[in-house]
């Protein structure tokens, strides 16, 4: 199939979390199966198309900011390969991608979203009548490219009856959701309009959810926790009533990137087989976060963003609790967390980090590097997320032998076995509390203590396979089914 895959991250070009990580393998694992992918992307301003390496410009695409021709955008399209069967296209359109940042600054999005993403949904489908190249499925993900079957249906519904569209949702949390007055920066008419309209506002991702072909998202459990009133954020009743077009597949892991054996970031690279260049990671870790270069100390770890999403708030009042309960060599660990985005949330954990110098040690700021080296020395990766669409980093952390701890929701329920069960490759609790929190720690320290138990726990963990290729045959599935073909 010819796949158009529109995405406002990936990596390495631009990366705030998972999306960026989907984007750059999810397509290099439907070219293994014969596909042809193009991948369009904004072109940031921290990319410079003259400097990328066989970065080629292409003839304009012409974008209609209102109604079907008038007022119309030109955008310099880069075309880049960046392996076989797949290419990147960046559109370079100054006004609304030349600025700092991908969605905002801080916290806040910036004031003209609506219309940044509403341009870039309409780019894409230009893209593919300009292109030529007879797309059969146009892949969408999260709200950012969500209005796209929305502009199919009001200017090109003839044209592509052979196209179909797939609207993969990474997280349900984000929406899109604008004032109703900036509706009129869409181009979309008043009836198109009331299409994407939900609880009197503008909704991006609502009507991509009601007009797409096919609605995934990235693991089983969140498919069926977003049909419920309690996880589906509003938009649960839209989903329930698409549930035979939704399917959740999960997300798999680029193991040319995140495997202990050939990462570029690390102290020394390991695997089963050499379990003990893990040691060494981790003094190396210990050694640059300035704590006690100790052994017999397990390092719980966080990486990530700092949203409540993550439970990083509860995670560091658990962790203060313990340091001050436990400062016998028993139940003492060592805390060490990488990561930004809430400036509270930032600042409680400098303040642990303050009060616990010789326990805890804080990154704020973001490191693909610095990521790497901490999954790969850490012991146990604390992932305690009030919901989590799939989540990437517990799977990259069982590859290191890092066993993640992770609350039982979403993609972490998909993911990691409880160590108290056969198979087990992690801890698991099921209520999101700090007493819940708390407990998973100390089972989890306690059993680092018996080193007997914990090797064989990083063998399982390091044992799973969630490589991409299972999870791009469904995505095959779930094109044919788009198409129409039986699946
Ligand atoms: P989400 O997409 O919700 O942020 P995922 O677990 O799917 O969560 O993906 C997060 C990705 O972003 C991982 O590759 C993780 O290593 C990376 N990441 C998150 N925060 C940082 C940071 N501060 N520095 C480096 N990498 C980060
Ligand atoms: C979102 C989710 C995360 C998921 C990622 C990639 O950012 O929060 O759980 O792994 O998308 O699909």
């Amino acid at each position: 199939l010819s796949i158009v895959f529109g995405t406002t991250e990936i990596a390495p070009f631009a990366k705030t979390g998972g999306l960026g990580d989907v984007s750059a393998s999810l397509p290099r694992a439907l070219a293994d199966r014969g596909h042809r992918v193009t991948i369009v992307t904004p072109l940031y301003k921290h990319l410079n198309p003259e400097k990328m390496r066989l970065a080629r410009r292409l003839k304009p695409l012409e974008v209609p900011r209102k109604g079907k021709s008038a007022d119309v955008a030109e955008v310099v399209l880069w075309e880049m390969n960046l392996s076989d069967g797949v290419r990147i296209v960046f559109l370079d359109f100054e006004e609304y991608f030349g600025r700092d940042g991908l969605y905002g600054y801080d916290d806040k999005g910036f004031e003209d979203n609506a219309a940044r993403f509403a341009f870039f949904s309409r780019a894409l489908v230009e893209f593919v009548r300009y292109s030529n190249m007879n797309a059969d499925v146009l892949h969408l993900n999260d709200w950012h490219t969500a209005l796209a079957p929305l502009y199919i249906k009001q200017y090109y519904k003839t044209e592509f009856k052979n196209v179909s569209t797939v609207l993969t949702i990474h997280n349900l949390a984000f929406q899109g959701e604008f004032d109703l007055k900036d509706a009129d920066q869409t181009g979309l008419t008043k009836t198109a309009i009331k299409a994407a309209t939900h609880d009197g506002k503008l909704n991006f991702l609502k009507s991509g959810i009601d007009l797409a072909d096919k609605v995934t998202t990235v693991s089983p459990t969140y498919a069926d926790e977003i049909k419920t009133e309690a996880g589906g954020c509003g938009l649960d009743k839209e989903l329930s009533a698409r549930k035979t077009d939704l399917v959740g597949i999960l997300n798999g892991a680029d193991t040319g990137i995140w495997s202990p054996s050939v990462d570029q970031y690390i102290e020394v690279r390991y695997d089963i087989a050499t379990l003990n260049g893990k040691r060494r990671n981790k003094a190396q870790l210990q050694h640059d976060f300035g704590l006690p270069v100790r052994p017999v100390l397990p390092i719980v770890a966080f990486v990530g963003r700092f949203t409540e999403q993550k439970g990083i708030d509860v995670l560091i009042t658990a962790v203060r609790k313990l340091l001050k309960d436990n400062d016998d060599e028993r139940g003492a660990f060592q805390f060490v967390a990488l990561g930004e985005g809430d400036k509270k949330l930032e600042k409680a954990a400098e303040k642990l980090a303050s009060e616990f110098p010789k326990r805890v040690a804080v990154h704020i700021g973001y490191s693909e590097e610095l990521a790497h080296r901490i999954i790969a020395g850490s012991d146990i990766l604390a992932l305690p997320s009030r919901f989590e669409p799939c989540g990437l980093t517990q799977i990259y952390a069982m590859r290191y032998g890092t066993l993640p701890l992770v609350h039982r929701t979403g993609g972490l329920a998909d993911t990691v076995k409880d160590a108290d069960v056969e198979n087990g490759s992690g801890f698991v609790f099921g209520d999101f509390s700090r007493t819940e929190i708390i407990k998973t720690i100390e089972r989890a320290v306690n059993r680092y203590h018996h080193h007997r138990q914990w090797r064989p726990l990083m063998v399982t963990a390091m044992e799973q396979d969630f490589s991409w290729s299972r999870s791009a045959r469904a995505y095959d599935e779930t094109y044919l089914g788009a198409l129409g073909f039986a699946e």
